[in-house]
């Protein structure tokens, strides 16, 4: 089967960790890079022995992947998919979904694939547990818990006002929220409440910044099949023993790891056992574990036609959550979310 050629935009940080994966893998070749400093991704394409750093404008491959701040998803998103090429972004993929949904209309009207980030809903913890609930393990689904705990990403990103700016809900949230979703289906609705605790914060420089986004959020969010989630997301949090991700069956219980991951047990005990027990996961469908399966996602879909699962749609649908409960803190009131695509996939 063909390779499908991408180029990488945005050789930042998490650049790092597409770069290493994509190595690993036979399904994609990283053929060229690109960076608005082109400095940068000329020490990229050394770094990872990719064939060339090219300009912004000269873009050219069977997929692109994008790995720029989300203030610029949308430019870039929209010139590659007006290129005819298809498009990978990381999360969140867009600063609204408002913009979110401009960029998969284009798309539509191009005929060009989107996909987004999270991918790690696609590793072996959550597809063991998305077995363990498809085989009854917990019996029927009632309710979750999801638990974003923190005290900031000061501690280790040199700039984190981006990430401030996003607030946790928007920046970490979709970790939470997609592997949510994926497992339990789409949320319907939302309850929440929002506070800033700690407006101005330290970076490890000793500089000040200001976070304009809210630090800590709380949400009650409603699946459209009545599945009730509890989740926090917050950078105020100096210590938790809380786990990431529970799920409460008439049956049994499992917990999940860290969602922002792609490896780590998950535990089941059911009703009427006094032990936990880790369950065994399954080998990747994807040729390999860790940033970028998603992309690996959508090149295996261009090479097959097969459908994808971390699309365009889901992230939409993250957003659209996001914004409901941000709504739902600043008013006081339950806030229905808009229904999710019927494309959206599920498991
Ligand atoms: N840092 C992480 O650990 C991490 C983990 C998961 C996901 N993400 C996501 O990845 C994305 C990038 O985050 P990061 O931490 O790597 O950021 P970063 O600031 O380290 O890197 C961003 C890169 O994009 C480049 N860039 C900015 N504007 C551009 C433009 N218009 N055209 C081309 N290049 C441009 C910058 O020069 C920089 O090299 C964000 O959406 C973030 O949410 C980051």
């Amino acid at each position: 089967m063909t390779t499908i050629r991408c180029v990488l935009v945005g050789c930042g940080m998490v650049a790092d960790e597409y770069a290493r994966t994509l190595r690993r893998s036979r399904t994609v070749d990283l053929v060229a890079c690109a960076d608005i400093d082109h400095g940068r991704a000329a020490a990229f394409a050394d770094r990872h022995a990719i064939p060339e750093a090219v300009p912004l404008e000269r873009l050219e491959a069977d997929l692109v992947i994008v790995l720029t701040p989300p203030t610029h998803h949308l430019e870039i998103g929209s010139a590659v998919v007006r290129s005819g090429m298809p498009v990978y972004l990381e999360k969140p993929l867009a600063l609204s979904s408002r913009e979110a949904e401009a960029l998969l209309t284009l798309a539509d009207q191009h005929g060009v694939l989107v996909g987004a980030a999270p991918d790690t809903f696609l590793a072996p913890p959550a597809q063991a547990a998305a077995d363990a609930i498809t085989h009854g393990l917990i019996g029927q689904p009632v309710a979750a818990t999801a638990a974003l705990l923190s005290p900031g990403p000061e501690r280790w990103h040199p700039a984190p006002e981006p990430i401030y700016a996003l607030g946790p809900l928007l920046d970490m949230g979709p970790y939470y929220l997609s592997t949510l979703i994926y497992l339990l289906g789409p949320i319907a609705a939302v309850h929440g409440a929002a506070a800033a605790c700690r407006p101005i914060r330290a970076k490890a420089s000793g500089a000040l910044f200001t976070a304009t986004a809210p630090t800590h959020v709380d949400a009650v969010l409603q699946t459209t099949t009545g599945i009730s989630i509890t989740m926090t997301s917050s950078f105020d949090v100096q210590a938790t023993m809380r786990p990431h991700l529970e799920i409460y069956g008439t049956d049994g219980t499992l917990i999940l790891p860290d969602p922002n991951f792609h490896t780590g047990a998950v535990r089941l005990r059911r009703r009427d056992e006094d032990t936990w027990h880790t369950l065994p996961q399954p080998p990747p469908a994807l040729d390999v574990i860790g940033r970028s399966m998603g992309v690996l996602d959508i090149a295996q879909a261009l090479r097959t036609g097969h459908p994808t699962h971390a699309t365009g749609d889901l992230a939409l649908h993250v957003l659209h959550v996001a914004e409901a409960i941000r709504q739902a803190a600043a008013t006081g009131a339950r806030c229905a979310v808009r229904p999710a695509s019927t494309l959206m996939s599920s498991r």
